[in-house]
């Protein structure tokens, strides 16, 4: 059988009513029900093993779409034909090992996939290539998202890349200045409201309603299409030997929907053979999808005012949570809360190995941590965290954090006193050899 892709089956059906509309409405809600529609793939087989060559071949290819991690594995996604292709070489992020936070967590092997090595620094760059295409194909001259700022700094930038317009609904004062910074940089109309994240998502969702603007948030089921190939591209690194865990962080919970999608694909594709249990880790100022699954065995959610220094996932009406719940319960998932103290410390932690992360990402080891505790992920087994933003992104947290003054002030300041081994503040010298040579010998004798 040949490999080349039979796409051409790709159509849109709502999650909940199951009706197939023929084209989208401007704010991807089913016309019949309301709710999220998603991209389904009818009687599409592979051979898969002609598949995976395919794909590997294109590594060495100087095609501008081979050499994107997400379109390289286009034949699993819907058809975007290549003149309108955006791409800013995204995906083709590295799996690292973690070896301290393995011995802290007692596992032999942990990996971190690390999706803030994409061209703004988040994961988002994987769905924004694919959905911005798509505004791009249908002629859009304006795209627009709400955001806690990953989403608008990656929109901005692929906007920019195909010459369309774009505009930023972002919490004031709520998002990181690095992640506003480039969406001011890559040319977005950034609006700043008085109100959170899910106060923009309102805004918009009536914005796309009255002007011709192309919504980018992950309702857009492009968007999630694009996000699968992180998961695809996972399995590729490891051989296409699952691991038994993969952790995620939260938080509109587009993310989680869209790697559990790849990995049910990828299943029913004989791409992979056993499916990995998919856990989400939410903050617990910002928890409704944890409380959905532990309250009310996932019936329903509870919309909430959300708070956490994890500023990405400070969201409280997430969208995706249906489909969130479909792949955890398909994979037998967990779910798990942490606190703003655990998010820091396993922040630091995962800095000490090398690595480094956003808040929002370190959610995964904090998670990871509670379900070694509770049994859930035992010592043999093999774990791959998603790293979903980088380091820069929100450089005063971790300042903050390591200097002490992180959880000043709040119910967390006098507890905090336990992160003081992780803190390594900046040391401020005279400019003399002999003050330096002092504290490279306290240094070391701290350290042995
Ligand atoms: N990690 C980071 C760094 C994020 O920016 C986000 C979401 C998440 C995790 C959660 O992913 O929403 O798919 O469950 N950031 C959004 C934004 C919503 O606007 O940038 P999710």
């Amino acid at each position: 059988m040949s490999p080349t892709h039979t796409n051409a089956t790709a159509r849109l059906r709502c999650i909940s009513c199951g009706a197939t509309p023929g084209s989208t409405a401007q704010d991807f809600r089913c016309t019949s029900c309301g709710d999220l529609l998603e991209f389904v793939f009818p009687g599409r087989t592979f051979d898969p093993a002609a598949l995976k060559s395919l794909w590997l071949s294109r590594r060495t290819s100087l095609n501008k779409l081979d050499q994107s991690g997400v379109w390289r594995f286009r034949e699993l996604l819907p058809p975007i034909s290549e003149e309108h292709a955006i791409t800013l070489r995204e995906g083709n992020t590295p799996l690292y090992q973690l070896p301290r936070c393995a011995r802290l967590t007692g596992l032999d092997h942990l990996h971190a996939k690390h999706q803030g090595m994409n061209p703004t620094a988040s994961f988002k760059d994987t769905g924004m290539t694919f959905a911005a295409s798509s505004a791009h194909q249908q002629g859009f001259r304006w795209v627009a998202c709400a955001s806690t700022g990953n989403t608008s700094a990656s929109m901005a930038a692929y906007a920019a890349r195909g010459n369309m317009h774009s505009l930023v609904l972002i919490p004031e004062g709520k998002i990181s200045w690095g992640k506003l910074s480039q969406s001011l940089d890559y040319g977005a109309l950034t609006c700043q409201l008085r109100t959170d994240f899910d106060g923009c998502v309102l805004i918009l969702n009536e914005l796309v309603r009255q002007k011709p603007v192309y919504l980018l948030n992950s309702v857009n089921p492009y968007r999630i299409e694009g996000q699968k190939t992180a998961a695809i591209e996972l399995l590729e690194q490891l051989g296409w030997e699952p691991p038994d865990h993969i952790i995620v962080p939260g938080g509109n919970l587009g993310n989680s929907s869209a790697i559990g999608k790849a990995l049910l694909e990828m299943q029913e594709l004989k791409l992979i053979a056993r499916l990995p249990k998919l856990s989400i880790i939410q903050a617990e100022g910002a928890n409704p999808f944890y409380r959905s699954v532990r309250e009310f065995g996932g019936a329903k959610i509870e919309p909430m005012t959300a708070d956490t220094m994890a500023t990405a996932i400070r969201i409280g009406n997430p969208a995706s949570w249906k489909k969130a719940l479909r792949v955890l319960q398909a994979t037998g998932g967990e779910v798990e809360q942490v606190t703003e103290l655990e998010i820091a410390e396993a922040k630091a932690e995962i800095g000490a190995d090398g690595i480094g992360c956003e808040p929002a990402s370190a959610v995964t080891l904090a998670g990871l941590k509670k379900l070694r505790q509770r049994g859930f992920v035992k010592p043999g087994e093999s774990v791959v965290l998603i790293l979903t933003g980088h380091l820069l992104k929100d450089p005063d947290f971790t300042i903050k954090f390591h200097r002490g003054d992180l959880f000043s002030g709040t119910p967390y300041e006098i507890d905090s006193a336990r992160a003081r081994p992780l803190q390594r503040a900046p040391v401020v010298l005279d400019a003399d050899l002999g003050a330096v040579i002092a504290a490279l010998e306290a240094s070391e004798r701290k350290n042995s």
